[in-house]
């Protein structure tokens, strides 16, 4: 089977996903839709083969080799195509953040419910597809870190003021959502919450510290509480020259781990260095109770292609959890639900600082407290 899909936004990423559709073997690109016909057309140019282009969404959905929607526009017009695409019976794809606010989202969950069974919505967050990621959080399931108690969680990211000025939706509410957080963090947010589970309450400040002419912030330090009783502290940044990594520390009573910049950085488990002791008597006791273990736990091969880099690795592998979830029924790695709760997280991060209170993630979930 190969999953036809029209992309619905031709700037920075719907070229990579475009780029990921065409090279993928059970993908292709069907059609290229955006308001602005030039861009379409400057990306259509570079595939191969070449695939056709409207301004017109309609028009895309009226073709019958359109079996999916990969929704790749500004962050704020993401659910009216989505509810466009579900409505005419097609698989969507949407990009992070699923929309501006959950209120905002909303009508994709109910267009989701109305649509047959089978239909598939997910939302990119690809970096739950990096190995790190999945070694991690198959480490925290099968309890190797015992009790994960906290995590430190940091985008030091640079945005120059130009970034901003290059396209009017960019450090908007109304379309970008947010900042430092909702645009460059909400991934790291997702991490989080794949990793420590469910974010009860939130405190937190933003400031606007080191651009003009924004609408947003571009830092935010934030202190999470989650239902198992884990504390997080979250910070997200545009304004650090000349742009560091993004680090996640997961520290539990058993082992803790390091990502930064997506690659494991440092794996510990009490339980690994005992069953490694208990194997090789010499072994255990070289590495020490402290040691590193990253090496062991990584599977092989399985680096960024170094063809196309980390962008097009981590989209690409997202696709086939896709593919793989349209072909048999299951739920992709990332639904709907997931990428509702990081946003709900995010915005009680800026309800939290507009208020200066903190903020209950359920009551935004809810529609309790809107921006
Ligand atoms: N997953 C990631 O790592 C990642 C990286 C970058 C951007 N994004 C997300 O992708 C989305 C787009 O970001 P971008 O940087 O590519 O923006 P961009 O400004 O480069 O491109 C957006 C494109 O959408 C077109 N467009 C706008 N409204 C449209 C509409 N209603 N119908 C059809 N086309 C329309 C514009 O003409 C433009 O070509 C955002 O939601 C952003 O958060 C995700």
């Amino acid at each position: 089977m190969t999953l036809r899909i029209a992309v619905v936004g031709c700037g920075v990423i719907g070229r990579l996903h475009a780029e990921v559709l065409a090279a993928e073997q059970d993908t292709a690109v069907s059609v290229l839709v955006d308001t602005d016909a030039a861009a379409a057309e400057a990306l259509a140019r570079t595939l191969d083969p070449r695939p056709p282009v409207t301004t017109s969404l309609d028009e895309a959905l009226a073709r019958d080799d359109v079996d999916a929607v990969a929704i790749c526009v500004p962050s704020g017009a993401h659910a009216q195509i989505a509810v466009a695409a579900l409505g005419a019976g097609r698989h969507v794809v949407v990009e992070k953040p699923v929309d501006v606010t959950v209120e905002a989202a909303a009508p994709i969950a109910a267009a989701a419910a109305a649509a047959p069974d089978g239909t598939v919505v997910s939302v990119i967050s690809q970096h739950r597809f990096d190995p790190a990621s999945v070694v991690v959080r198959d480490a925290i399931t099968a309890g190797r870190f015992g009790r994960v108690t906290s995590a430190v969680a940091t985008v030091s990211w640079w945005r120059s003021q130009d970034y901003y000025e290059s396209g009017a939706w960019r450090g908007t509410w109304k379309l970008d959502g947010g900042g430092a957080l909702m645009n460059q963090g909400v991934h790291t947010v997702d991490l989080l919450l794949w990793f420590l589970g469910t974010p009860v309450e939130v405190t937190a400040h933003t400031g606007l510290l080191a651009h003009e002419r924004v609408e947003v912030e571009d830092t935010v330090a934030a202190v999470v509480r989650f239902e198992s009783g884990a504390l997080a502290t979250l910070h997200a940044t545009t304004a650090a020259y000349p742009g560091l990594s993004v680090r996640l520390q997961v520290l539990g009573d058993a082992g803790s781990a390091v990502i930064d910049d997506d690659r494991l950085r440092y794996f510990h488990s009490k339980e690994l260095a005992a069953a490694e002791a208990a194997g090789d008597a010499g072994v255990g006791a070289d590495r020490g109770d402290r040691a590193d273990q990253t090496a062991r736990v990584l599977p092989d091969g399985e680096e960024a292609d170094p063809a196309h880099g980390p962008m097009f690795t981590g989209h690409a592998r997202q696709y086939r959890d896709i593919v793989e979830a349209v072909r048999t029924g299951r739920r992709p790695g990332v639904t709907l639900d997931d990428a509702l709760l990081a946003v709900a997280t995010v915005e009680a991060v800026y309800e939290s600082a507009r208020t200066g209170a903190p903020v209950q993630v359920a009551e935004v979930l809810a529609g309790a407290i809107r921006r």
